[in-house]
């Protein structure tokens, strides 16, 4: 089953044509990032007019790349939430266009399960009903949370974050240090070299979390505290004294972030007994994260399983994976659906 996925829920226009969940044939992603970056973050506007403007060639060399024809394609997966609203209305009717078009089923899909399905793409990795259950850290610019993952469609999330996400913190202590958007790379840049310890930034502990939610303190994340800590720590140094100091600054932010990913990782692998951490989303895609997370599991003696390099940011291999996996809303259902800013994970 050939599967055409459409992703537009954010700053990435991209289609991928995946055969039955795992065997990715084509996935093309075009990043707006450049177009974003004078303005420091995503400016909502200028994503959805970009979206219509890719998104057509886009899809053409998706088909391309995959060397088949429009007649090959047996669904069209689309993104439907969460993101922004106008940037996903424009991969949403697009699909809803094509479906109809080509007569082909449409599937509706969760960014976040897409992203969590990520790992699991590629016939060489076992599929993810081989994997459960499973630990999936879940890390991008909007999302940070851990997740008890039983099965397709079951799972329970264990731990989130109370404020920022950690792409977010890396993006704003990114902006502190001029270093550009998107930060978390310009961040990793600017560390290499630089020494982790040099600076004690905090690892966001926490001791309480609202009442209700059910939630361990142990097992959330906060990372507003350590952006607040890296614009006090760099305020009263001057900017050229500022150049000669930043890759410690920059090191040491990062290791507080991947530490407290870490740390948490570690908690929650003991405490619900799971031999498997799966991890994926933009952030997993940091050297540092990766090789601590790595190291973390070996010492437990446990399996990890990282998304790969180019589906960790957002892309739509994943959105068409997911969909060939059997994820995702369809049919009926999936007609009826809007675009969902704030859908939450529900796996
Ligand atoms: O998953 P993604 O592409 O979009 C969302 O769904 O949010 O993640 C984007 C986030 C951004 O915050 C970006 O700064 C971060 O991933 N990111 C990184 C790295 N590459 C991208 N963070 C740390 N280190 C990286 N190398
Ligand atoms: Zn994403």
């Amino acid at each position: 089953m050939n599967v055409l996925g459409i992703e537009t829920s954010c700053d990435e226009t991209s289609a991928a044509v995946v055969q039955d969940g795992t065997h990715v044939l084509s996935n093309v992603v075009f990043s707006q990032a450049s177009l974003h970056a004078p303005y420091g973050g995503v400016v909502p506007e200028i994503a959805s007019r970009n979206h219509v403007g890719r998104l057509p060639e886009v899809i053409e060399s998706a088909l391309a790349g995959a060397s088949l024809g429009w007649c090959e394609i047996d669904a069209i997966a689309v993104t439907h939430g969460p993101g922004l609203a106008s940037s996903l209305l424009v991969g949403l009717s697009a699909a809803k266009a094509l479906s109809l078009r080509l007569n082909r089923e449409l599937v509706c899909i969760n960014h976040l399960e897409a992203h969590l399905y990520s790992p699991f793409l590629g016939s060489e990795v076992p599929s993810l009903r081989d994997s459960c259950p499973f630990l999936a850290l879940v890390v991008s610019g909007g999302h940070t949370c851990l997740l008890r993952v039983e099965e397709l469609g079951r799972c329970r999330l264990l731990g989130t974050t109370v404020d920022d996400a950690a792409g977010e913190a890396f993006d704003k202590g990114a902006q502190l240090l001029g270093l550009g958007y998107p930060g978390g790379p310009a961040m990793e840049r600017a560390a290499g070299g630089g020494n982790p310890e040099a600076i004690r930034f905090p690892r966001g502990q926490l001791r309480d979390i609202p009442r209700g939610s059910g939630l361990s303190p142990d097992l959330c994340f906060s990372f507003s505290g350590v952006k607040t800590s890296l614009a006090y720590h760099i305020k009263p140094i001057s900017r050229d004294r500022l150049g000669g100091a930043l890759a410690d600054i920059a090191a040491s932010y990062q290791e507080a972030i991947v530490d407290s990913l870490a740390d948490r990782c570690r908690v929650a692998l003991e405490r619900e007994g799971l031999d498997l951490l799966v991890v994926c989303g933009g952030v997993s895609l940091n050297t540092r994260l990766r090789a601590r997370l790595a190291e973390t599991a070996s010492l437990m003696d446990r399996g990890i399983m990282l998304a790969k390099p180019e589906f960790c940011v957002d892309n739509a291999a994943m959105v068409a994976g997911l969909a060939g996996y059997g994820g995702g809303i369809r049919g009926e259902r999936a007609w009826l659906l809007d675009a969902s800013p704030d859908l939450d994970i529900g796996l």
